[in-house]
C-alpha cells in the first residue's frame, strides 16, 4: 500500500480528534528527560462471567493514568511503557531496539475483575494478565515519531483490544522529540497519486540500484525556503517508437543544487557538470503542488543531447505550510520519453519555518 500524503495535515486534523479525547503520556529518565512520548486511544471489550451468564464490559483507557515502573531503555535493555488505571488494572507496551530502529514487542493487559465499577456481578474476583505479542510499532527509524490514526485489533483470550490515533516516539533522542514521522502502512494517503492517462513502460531498461536519497535545500536570505528529501531515478527514451530505456540514478554527492523561492512559485533544480534536473512548484488556493519538471541531459546511446520537460503537471498537491510524503517508490510521467521515480519522498517548498518540515506541534 501506498503511503504518500500530506502529513502535516493529517497530523493537524488529528490533533484536533485528538485534543479532546486522546491520551497523552511522556516517561522521563533521571535527568528529567522524556525517554517515551505517547498519544493513544485504546477501547477495551472484556468478556467475564456472571452466575448466570458470560458478560461483555467495553470501556475506553481513561485519561487518568499513573505511569510507575516504565523504563526508559536503552540499546541493551528494552523500554517499558506502562500505564496504571482505576482499581488495579494496566496496560503495557514494551520495545526495543538495536542500532537504527525500535519496534514494539509485546502488549500486556491486566485488569481486576474485583472492580464492581467495570465488571458488576463478576463470577472470580483479582486479577488476570493477558499478553499478546505485537509488532506495533512495526520497525521504526530510531529517532523518528510512529504515527496511525487508523485502528488496529488486538486480540487476546477474552479480551479485545482496538487501538487508534497513535503517535508514539520510544528512545527519544535527548529528550527532543522528533520531527521525523514513519506513517503505519493502514493510514489512508491523502492525495492519491492520479496516473497520466497513457503509461508508458519502459520494457528495455535494466534493472538498477534503488537511488540514494538526497537531502536538497533553498534558501531565501539567510533562511531555508524549501525542503526536500528524495532519490531520484529517471528512464528516458530517445527513440521514437519507445522501444529503448536508459535508467539514470542522480547521485546526491555528485550534485549541486540551486533555485529560488517566492511566495507563489519555488523551484529546485540539481546540477551536476553537464546535466540538470529541474522542479517547479507552484501555489494554488490554499495549496502547493509540482508543476513542471525539466531535464537535460548530455548525448547518450550514440544520440543527441536529451532535453524533455512538462510545464502542466498536476503533482503531489497538498495544503501550504505541510509536506508531501511518500516512502515507497512513486513513478511520475512527465512525458511520453521521460519518466521520473522518486523514493523516501518528502517535500516541502514554502513556509518552511526554522529550516524544518512542518511536524505536528506535539506541546498543547
Ligand atoms: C522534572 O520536571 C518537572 C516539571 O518540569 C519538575 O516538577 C520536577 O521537579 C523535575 N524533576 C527533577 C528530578 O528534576
Ligand atoms: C462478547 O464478545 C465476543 C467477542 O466479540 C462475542 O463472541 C460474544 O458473543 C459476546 N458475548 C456477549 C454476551 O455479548
Ligand atoms: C470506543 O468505545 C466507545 C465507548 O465505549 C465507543 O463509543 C466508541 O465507538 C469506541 N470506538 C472504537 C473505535 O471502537
Ligand atoms: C542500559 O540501562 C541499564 C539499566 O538502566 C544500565 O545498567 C546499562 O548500563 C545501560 N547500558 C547502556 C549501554 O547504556
Ligand atoms: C516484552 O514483553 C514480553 C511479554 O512479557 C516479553 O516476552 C518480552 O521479552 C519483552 N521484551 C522486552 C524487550 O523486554
Ligand atoms: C482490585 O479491585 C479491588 C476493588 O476495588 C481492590 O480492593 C483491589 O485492591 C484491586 N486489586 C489490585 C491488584 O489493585
Ligand atoms: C535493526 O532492525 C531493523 C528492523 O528489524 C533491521 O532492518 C535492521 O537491519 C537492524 N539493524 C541492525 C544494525 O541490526
Ligand atoms: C454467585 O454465586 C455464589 C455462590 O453460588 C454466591 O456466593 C455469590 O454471592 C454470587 N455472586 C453474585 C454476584 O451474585
Ligand atoms: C476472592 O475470592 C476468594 C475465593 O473465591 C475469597 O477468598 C477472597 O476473599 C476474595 N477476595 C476479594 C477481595 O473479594
Ligand atoms: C542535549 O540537549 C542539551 C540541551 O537541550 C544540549 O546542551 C546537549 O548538548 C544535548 N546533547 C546531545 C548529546 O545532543
Ligand atoms: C524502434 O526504433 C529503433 C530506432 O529508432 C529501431 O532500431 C527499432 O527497430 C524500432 N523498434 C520497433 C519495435 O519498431
Ligand atoms: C510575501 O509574503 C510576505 C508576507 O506575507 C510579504 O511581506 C511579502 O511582501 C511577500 N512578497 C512578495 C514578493 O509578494
Amino acid at each position: 500500500m501506498c503511503c504518500c500524503g500530506g502529513l502535516a495535515l493529517l497530523y493537524l486534523l488529528a490533533l484536533g480528534f485528538l485534543q479532546s479525547r486522546a491520551l497523552q503520556v511522556e516517561v522521563k529518565d533521571d535527568a528529567n528527560k522524556t525517554c517515551i512520548y505517547a498519544t493513544l486511544m485504546v477501547n477495551f471489550t472484556v468478556s467475564y462471567e456472571t452466575n448466570a451468564s458470560e458478560k461483555n464490559m467495553s470501556f475506553t483507557l481513561p485519561n487518568d493514568v499513573t505511569l510507575d515502573k516504565s523504563i526508559c531503555g536503552n540499546e541493551s535493555v528494552g523500554s517499558l511503557l506502562w500505564l496504571h488505571f482505576g482499581s488495579g488494572h494496566s496496560w503495557s507496551l514494551n520495545f526495543t531496539r538495536n542500532a537504527t530502529a525500535y519496534r514494539g514487542s509485546a502488549i500486556k493487559f491486566t485488569y481486576n475483575l474485583s472492580d464492581s465499577n467495570l465488571f458488576p456481578d463478576a463470577k472470580r474476583n483479582g486479577t488476570i494478565t493477558t499478553v499478546s505479542n505485537v509488532e506495533l510499532p512495526p520497525p521504526v527509524p530510531l529517532n523518528t515519531m510512529y504515527t496511525c490514526n487508523s485502528e488496529d485489533v488486538v486480540i487476546a483470550t477474552d479480551v479485545v483490544q482496538r487501538l487508534w490515533g497513535v503517535r508514539l516516539q520510544a528512545f527519544v533522542v535527548n529528550g527532543t522529540l522528533s520531527s521525523n514521522a514513519s506513517q503505519c502502512e493502514a493510514d489512508a494517503p491523502v492525495t492519491p497519486v492520479v496516473p497520466v492517462s497513457t503509461t508508458y513502460t519502459p520494457t528495455a531498461a535494466p534493472t538498477i540500484d534503488e537511488p540514494i536519497t538526497g537531502n536538497y535545500s533553498i534558501s531565501s536570505g539567510s533562511l531555508v525556503c524549501l525542503l526536500a528529501t528524495m532519490g531520484l531515478q529517471l528512464n528516458v527514451s530517445q527513440t521514437s517508437n519507445k522501444t529503448s530505456w536508459i535508467t539514470i540514478n542522480i547521485d546526491p554527492s555528485n550534485t549541486y543544487v540551486t533555485g529560488t523561492c517566492d511566495n507563489k512559485t519555488a523551484t529546485l533544480r540539481l546540477n551536476s557538470s553537464n546535466r540538470f534536473l529541474s522542479f517547479v512548484f507552484v501555489v494554488r488556493n490554499s495549496n502547493f503542488y509540482l508543476k513542471e519538471v525539466n531535464v537535460s541531459l548530455p548525448s547518450f546511446v550514440n544520440g543527441s543531447a536529451f532535453s524533455d520537460g512538462n510545464g502542466n503537471l498536476s503533482y503531489w498537491e497538498t495544503s501550504l505550510g505541510s509536506s508531501y510524503m511518500c516512502h515507497s517508490e512513486q513513478r511520475l510521467q512527465i512525458t511520453d520519453a521521460f519518466l521520473l521515480n522518486t523514493f523516501n519522498l518528502r517535500v516541502q517548498p514554502f513556509r518552511v519555518t526554522s529550516g524544518k518540515f512542518s511536524t505536528v506541534h506535539l506541546d498543547h
